[in-house]
């Protein structure tokens, strides 16, 4: 029996994945012990709330150096430029605004606050980021956020108008302290915001990769409303972000506050997709299975034909991927990363080597499994040599797919270059929807990753 960490309910499963290794947990050595623990998702049905059934324990996932380093990549950069510009429009007006951001990671965020000169503080309990928010001009307290550590600020600097936190509340087990922290943090007329990836894409879209150890709670407007009400807060505002596949930012006012019509909107989308309740979880654990089974035959038949498949970017969430799939170098024969805490590792339970850019650019391997789809606008612009020289970027989510090169002829499985020397080129409409035809049109392929993804899809 399991009960809720919110409400004490008890909750319902959903799913169970089996054992699991840490997700961030890169291995020097392929034969370094590993600690596994059984991964489930469970349901509280009076609260709302979706969590993990188990966790382990946090020295065991944040270790002395945290891994995830938010300043890689650009998008994540941008997001974090415009957040700051809306915490300015928010303390506009306000007199000496005092500003807290919960895991503040490597300053991503509060950088452009500080140089602005507002009074800031990021609580930052992961040494070498916070090492690198100093560096980043970030006022940093190095700890956990507790209604202690709240005390604690709010004699030394004062109460603040504005507390957020981005990616940061859904690994803090102790929800209900954190907001009690908050509480005892906020001044009167202070906002509390916070953003993490929203439920409702993670089931739309069947992303169950997002599911791993350090994400205990996957939030939705539903359950940040009970939560919410249950420390004296009222959900004022929800926004959608678009980064790490569907985010939601949740505005949270002091008790009464009218709420924004953007709440109902999107209460009413999660009521008519049932995610309160288990049977709106039932194409989702369909899509699971089907994903996992899909993906794995595609790879073992691309490696019956000799045909390279590389991985692009070491993710947290590929581990639960991988494990659950079952998908290890033998399909995948290395992940390509950019961040130097990876480089040289090997991943989490399936042992798949992790290779620098270097690599990647030297092999042109012909197929890419994309890791790091959430960041696949950035990447596909990063790797358009690669795309252009007709090496192909595989997705999985919502379904498998291949993403070729419009107007750039097509693979040719054998040599692995695109037939383009005699493309007739027919405009249509404007140059983005260019269409290519090949001459002569290649006989039938002896191979067609397309067709043999259709065959899969077909064979389930
Ligand atoms: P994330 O999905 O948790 O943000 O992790 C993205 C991973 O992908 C991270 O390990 C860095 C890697 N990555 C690259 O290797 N190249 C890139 O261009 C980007 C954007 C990310
Ligand atoms: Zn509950």
């Amino acid at each position: 029996m399991h009960h809720c960490r919110i409400c004490d309910s008890e909750t319902q499963n959903i799913f169970s994945f089996g054992r699991m290794p840490i997700a961030n947990g890169f291995l020097e050595g392929p034969s370094d012990p590993e600690y596994f623990y059984p991964l489930s998702l469970v349901l509280c049905p009076r609260c709302c709330m979706v969590q993990l059934r188990s966790v382990p324990a946090p020295k065991l996932m944040f270790g002395r150096s945290y891994a995830f380093i938010s300043s890689t990549s650009a998008a994540m950069q941008a997001h974090f430029k415009t957040q700051a510009e809306d915490i300015l429009k928010l303390v506009k007006g306000k007199k000496d605004p005092f500003v807290v951001e919960l895991g503040c990671n490597d300053g991503i965020m509060l950088k452009h606050l500080a140089g602005k000169g507002i009074r800031h503080l990021g609580i930052e309990p992961a040494a070498n980021v916070a090492r690198q928010a100093q560096k980043n001009g970030v006022t940093v307290l190095k700890s956990f956020f507790d209604p202690q550590t709240a005390a604690k600020i709010v004699r030394r600097y004062g109460k603040s108008d504005v507390i957020c936190a981005s990616n940061t509340l859904l690994s803090v087990e102790n929800l209900n302290a954190a907001l009690e922290g908050v509480k005892l943090l906020l001044n009167d007329n202070g906002v509390f915001f916070f953003e993490d990836p929203y439920l409702l894409d993670i089931v739309s879209l069947g992303s169950f990769d997002q599911i791993y150890d350090e994400h205990i709670y996957y939030f939705s407007g539903h359950s940040v409303a009970n939560l919410a009400r249950r420390h004296n807060f009222e959900l004022v505002n929800m926004e959608h972000q678009d980064v790490h596949g569907g985010s939601m930012r949740y505005l949270l006012e002091w008790q009464p506050a009218p709420r924004n019509r953007a709440v109902s909107h999107w209460l009413a989308k999660e009521k008519r997709k049932h995610l309160s309740s288990r049977t709106g979880f039932r194409g989702f654990t369909k899509a699971i299975r089907t994903t996992a089974v899909s993906l794995k035959r595609t790879l073992k038949n691309l490696k019956k034909r000799r045909l390279q498949v590389v991985g692009y970017g070491a993710t947290s969430k590929s581990t639960t991927l991988l494990n659950y799939s079952g998908i290890g170098p033998e399909h995948v024969e290395y992940i390509t990363d950019n961040s130097p805490t990876k480089i040289g590792k090997f991943t989490p339970g399936m042992h798949i080597p992790v290779k620098d850019r270097k690599a990647f650019l030297a092999d042109n391997p012909p197929y890419t499994l994309l890791f790091a789809w959430n960041h696949k606008r950035e990447i596909f612009a990063k790797e358009s040599r690669y795309r252009k020289q007709g090496g192909k970027f595989m997705t999985y989510f919502p379904k498998l797919k291949l993403h070729g090169l419009k107007g750039r002829g097509i693979l040719n499985i054998n040599n692995t270059k695109p037939t383009t020397m005699r493309a007739e080129i027919r405009r249509s409409g404007n140059h983005r929807t260019l269409k290519v035809a090949i001459h002569p049109r290649p006989k039938r392929p002896r191979f067609s990753a397309k067709a043999e993804l259709k065959s899969s899809k077909r064979s389930l």
